[in-house]
C-alpha cells in the first residue's frame, strides 16, 4: 500500500470526508475494435509483456490504497476473474521446482485485492455499467477504472484524484488533451480555474459543461476524459434518469452532467503524466512497447533491439 492509503491528509481530516477505498472496474465490454483476438480473449486479459492489462489497472487502484475490487464483467469473460484467483496445481508444480521467482508472480494477482464481480447482462452503455455497482458501493463514494487504460505507476494519477474528491465531494476527473480532430472519440469537457491548489500531477479545474464524443465543431474544448473518475453516490440515481445518449448507449458523461447541471461540484486534474491506451491496436502496440522498453530485466536488450529493427528498412537494407 502506498503512503496515501496509511495517513488520510488533513484536508481529508478538516473536511470530515474520508477518500473512497471501493474501485469498480467496467469490463463487460465486446471490444470489437480488437476482433478476432477477443473473439474468445477478453480484451483486458491481453498481456503487455507478461502481465494483462487488467492486471495493471487493479496494481493501479491497489497502489493508490484500494483494496476493494468490483469487476463489471460479461459472458464469455469469466477468465478475467480467474487470472486474480489462486491456482494451487501450479503453484505446486512451481515450488517442487524451487522456481521462487515463477511463484511469485503466480500468486501476486490473488493478493493484490479482494475481487468481486458482478454480470452486466446486456451492453447498454459505460454508464449503464458503472449503474451495476450500486449494491456493492453503497453509499460512499467509489472510484471507477476503465478496464483498457492506466496510467503510468511512476507518476500516479489516482491518489490525487482519491484525496481532491475527498476535499471537494462531488465527482472528481482526470483529463487529457488531445487533438482537436480526435474529439469524437472521448468525453470532453470546458473548464475554468478551480480555487484548489496545484497537485504534483497537474493542475486543477473546476467543470463548467461536459458533452459525450462531440464533433470537433462541438467540442467545447480538446481536454478529454480520462477513464479514472471518482464519483459520489448519487450517480446512481443520475444514470437511471440519464437517457440514452451518443452510439444510443447510456453515457457516464451524461448523468454526470445531469448531476453538474443540478448543483454537484465536478472537479478534474489535468493529468501530465503518461497514460496508456490499450482500447485499440495501435494504443496498445505503442504501450507494449513502452512498457517493454522501461523493464529492469529486458528493456536494455530490447531497446537496442528496437533502436536496430528502426534503422533497418523492410527489406534488410539498413538505412543512415
Ligand atoms: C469512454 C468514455 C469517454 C472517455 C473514454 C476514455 O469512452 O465514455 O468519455 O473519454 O472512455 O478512454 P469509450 O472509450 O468507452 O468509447
Amino acid at each position: 500500500m502506498s503512503e496515501h492509503s496509511a495517513n488520510p491528509s488533513s484536508a481529508t481530516a478538516a473536511t470530515g470526508r474520508s477518500r473512497a477505498v471501493k474501485a469498480v472496474i467496467p469490463a463487460a465490454g465486446l471490444a470489437t475494435r480488437f476482433l478476432p483476438a477477443t473473439k474468445a480473449v477478453p480484451k483486458e486479459l491481453l498481456p503487455v509483456v507478461d502481465r494483462p492489462v487488467l492486471q495493471y489497472i487493479v496494481e493501479e487502484a491497489t497502489q493508490a490504497g484500494i483494496g476493494d475490487v468490483l469487476l463489471i464483467t460479461g459472458r464469455g469473460k469469466t477468465s478475467m476473474v480467474d487470472h486474480f484467483d489462486r491456482r494451487p496445481d501450479l503453484e505446486a508444480r512451481l515450488e517442487a521446482k524451487g522456481d521462487t521467482e515463477r511463484l511469485a508472480a503466480v500468486r501476486g494477482p490473488s493478493e493484490l485485492a479482494e475481487i468481486y464481480t458482478c454480470r452486466q447482462p446486456e451492453q447498454l452503455g459505460l454508464g449503464h455499467a458503472v449503474g451495476y455497482a450500486e449494491s456493492h458501493v453503497g453509499d460512499q463514494p467509489f472510484a471507477v477504472l476503465l478496464g483498457d487504460e492506466f496510467v503510468k505507476p511512476a507518476e500516479p494519477l489516482l491518489p490525487a484524484m482519491l484525496e481532491l474528491q475527498a476535499r471537494t465531494g462531488g465527482v472528481v476527473l482526470a483529463f487529457f488533451e488531445v487533438d482537436p480532430a480526435e474529439t469524437k472519440r472521448y468525453g470532453i469537457a470546458s473548464v475554468e480555474p478551480a480555487e484548489a491548489e496545484l497537485t504534483d500531477i497537474g493542475e486543477v479545474v473546476r467543470v463548467t459543461g461536459m458533452v459525450e464524443k462531440p464533433t470537433p465543431e462541438d467540442a467545447p474544448s480538446n481536454l478529454a476524459v480520462l477513464g479514472r473518475y471518482v464519483l459520489p453516490s448519487s450517480i446512481f440515481d443520475a444514470i437511471r434518469r440519464t437517457k440514452p445518449g451518443s452510439g444510443g448507449e447510456i453515457q457516464l458523461t451524461d448523468a454526470m452532467e445531469l448531476l453538474r447541471g443540478e448543483g454537484t461540484p465536478v472537479h478534474a486534474i489535468v493529468y501530465r503524466g503518461t497514460r496508456y491506451d490499450t482500447g485499440m491496436p495501435l494504443g496498445y502496440l505503442q504501450t507494449v512497447v513502452q512498457i517493454a522498453a522501461e523493464r529492469d530485466d529486458l528493456g536494455t536488450e530490447f531497446r537496442t533491439w528496437l533502436a536496430e529493427f528502426v534503422k533497418t528498412d523492410a527489406s534488410g537494407v539498413t538505412g543512415t
